[in-house]
């Protein structure tokens, strides 16, 4: 989860290393540091605890000539508190190395002995020091630096993403990726090489770049990126051009990227949806299926797995695949999925839903899918993310790069391609006639024009906002497809308004939830027309008897709901299946302004990283 950086080439380093830093903050942010190189080998290190601002303010009052080669990162804390001192970058005992990384060290306290033991004496509290002192060591028993760095890392237990640099070779980088944690990045200029832990980093500067793939090593300098695997050997890595426009990642007119890709969301469903079907001729095209499309009719089964937002669109998944191929399928938290044996094989197929593609649970139940022989196919928004180096095939959302750490257009946007391969499953099947693949087709074409329908009406959710944003404690309930937007709703207002926020099926209430109910207890229902609305009345009943108070989720027009609510915000009549894109958009929206009016950080919440990339 913490943000790695890297430069070599004829600009200062310096700066560079800032900017990235500031486009990687939202991956952590409870400290900071540069180290940059002179041109004669001498390397400077500046860190300091907090936000990226503390270290932008040391190294302004530092004197320093311009620098060719340098090395940065934004950290959230794994193991030593966030301290001037357990900021990255780490150096070895003779300062020779230095070392930034991502990922933790399983082993470290065993190696921490056995250097300690050896005479070295440790500056910090972090796992990340031990790397920084087997490289050194290694680089004194006469490896240059990047075959001492994948000396290193054959000492290392764990997933870990290192970035090191030393003063025997002045301009050259080495990297390393070993296991699922997040990604290493490496773009390739003219004459100058990048790299970074996430693509956000790297794409102001060049689109051309290549991720390295576990257990692969780089020594990237400023004319080469030469690429090895674990022995050494070379591998045909080739850089390739990620289309994003980089100028997409700045906020723009907005205050902050979470309501900027809230509001992205029209434009995000266009070109994912544009990506996946076409209208005339009707088709389902899911182009990067690869091997997976040939397969999908001899699947029995499906289990899709996600963490977090990624899971509620994998519990919305579950309901179209059932509705849209009529194969059994159910919805797991991943984390728990690759501990629990689950009883799958060769006629499962294992969908994961992450938009990073580098969620460490996520891939780790992959791994444990691939074992049993699974079909896998992965939705992913990111382009070479993980996720799809290791399905079968993959379903790519087009949302453009999400910054918020709150996940909004990357899940509406997983919502449509869940949808969409739900449909290639039934039609490989022998489930869906061709004209019920043009009505799917023509549902979804509508979606964008709905939701930016939907989001000019949003400002009439202030009165909502202001009285929620008084609240202590919340519950979202709905039933069906409105079960997992409630869920939702509920982990986008805990986390970046951090009111304590619950989602449940609204069939759950008399089963205890209901016992929260007093005066004044604030609940969202999800109370559109395909809810099962009765039911959904009946909870909103219950609920107002002990004094609770109801804001509803209502289909355009239903004035039963908007009478007996107390208050209620109404989405468009869409086809049911669509109905609950349309609340979680609004429940974004909802959970923005509440955090907004108590001045939370929506951006970056606290404890939060957008990618959890370590355990
Ligand atoms: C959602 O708002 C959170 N940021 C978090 O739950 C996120 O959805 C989860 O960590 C999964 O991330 P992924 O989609 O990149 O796998």
């Amino acid at each position: 989860m913490c943000g790695i950086v890297g430069y070599t080439g004829p600009q200062d380093a310096v700066p560079i290393l800032l900017e990235g830093l500031r486009d990687l903050e939202y991956r952590g942010y409870d400290s900071a540091g540069v180290a940059f190189m002179s041109r004669d080998g001498a390397f400077s290190i500046i860190k300091r605890a907090g936000k990226i601002s503390r270290l932008e303010e040391a190294l302004a009052g530092n004197q320093r000539d311009a620098s060719s080669a340098g090395i940065g990162h934004t950290r959230w804390a794994t193991h030593g508190k966030p301290t001037d001192l357990n900021a990255h970058p780490h150096t070895g005992a003779n300062n020779r190395v230095v070392v930034v990384h991502n990922g933790i060290v399983e082993n470290y306290a065993e190696l921490r002995r056995e250097l300690t033991s050896n005479g070295v004496s440790f500056s910090s509290e972090t796992d990340t020091e031990t790397i920084a002192h087997l490289v050194e060591q290694a680089m004194e028993d006469g490896h240059d630096l990047t075959s001492a760095l994948r000396a290193a890392a054959r000492r290392l237990e764990g997933s870990q993403a290192i970035v090191a640099m030393s003063a025997a070779e002045p301009g050259v980088l080495a990297a390393a990726r070993l296991g699922n944690a997040g990604g290493v990045v490496i773009g390739t200029g003219d004459g100058e090489n990048f790299v970074a832990s996430d693509l956000a980093a790297v794409l102001p500067h060049t689109q051309r770049v290549l991720f390295l793939a576990d257990r692969q090593f780089a020594r990237v300098s400023p004319g080469e990126v030469r690429v090895t695997d674990a022995d050494g050997d070379p591998v045909d890595a080739r850089p390739k051009n990620v289309p994003i426009d980089p100028m997409s990642a700045l906020k723009g007119q907005y205050p902050h990227f979470m309501l900027k890709e809230i509001m992205e969301q029209p434009a995000a469903l266009s070109d994912t949806i544009q990506s996946l079907v076409t209208v005339e001729p009707p088709e389902i095209r899911l182009d990067d299926l690869g091997p997976a499309a040939g397969r999908l009719a001899d699947v029995e089964r499906v289990v899709l797995i996600g963490m977090g937002t990624s899971l509620h669109a994998a519990m919305l998944g579950r309901y179209f695949v059932e509705r849209y191929a009529g194969v059994p399928a159910e919805a797991d938290n991943a984390s728990e999925f690759r501990y629990r044996g689950p009883v799958i094989d060769e006629r499962t197929l294992v969908v994961s839903v992450s938009q990073s593609g580098e969620t460490v649970d996520v891939l780790e139940a992959m791994n444990v899918a691939s074992q049993q022989g699974c079909l896998q196919i992965t939705i992913c928004n990111t382009e070479g993310g993980q996720t799809t180096r290791v399905a079968d095939g993959t379903v790519y959302t087009r949302a453009g790069l999400e910054r918020g750490v709150a996940s909004t257009k990357c899940f509406t946007a997983s919502l449509v391609a869940l949808y969409a391969l739900a449909m290639k499953l039934g039609e490989a099947k022998g489930r869906l006639a061709s004209g019920e693949i043009r009505a799917g087709i023509e549902t979804l074409v509508r979606v964008p024009e709905d939701v930016a329908e939907l989001l000019r009406g949003e400002d009439s959710l202030g009165r909502a906002a202001r009285e929620l944003s008084q609240a202590q404690n919340m519950l979202f309930l709905g039933r069906g497809l409105a079960y997992p937007v409630a869920m939702e709703g509920a982990l986008k207002m805990k986390e970046v308004s951090y009111i304590h926020a619950e989602g449940y099926a609204a069939g759950e209430m008399k089963h205890g939830p209901i016992a929260l109910i007093a005066p004044g207890f604030p609940s969202v229902v999800i109370a559109t027309r395909n809810a099962l609305r009765q039911k959904i009345i009946a909870n909103i009943e219950q609920l107002q008897a002990r004094g609770g108070r109801v804001l509803a989720l209502i289909s355009e027009g239903d004035a039963e709901i908007r009478t007996l609510a107390d208050d209620s915000f109404e989405l468009p009549n869409v086809e049911d299946a669509m109905e609950p894109l349309m609340a979680a958009v609004i429940l974004q929206c909802l959970a923005y302004r509440v955090a907004i009016i108590r001045g939370c950080d929506v951006d970056q919440p606290r404890n939060l990283a957008k990618t959890v990339t370590v355990e």
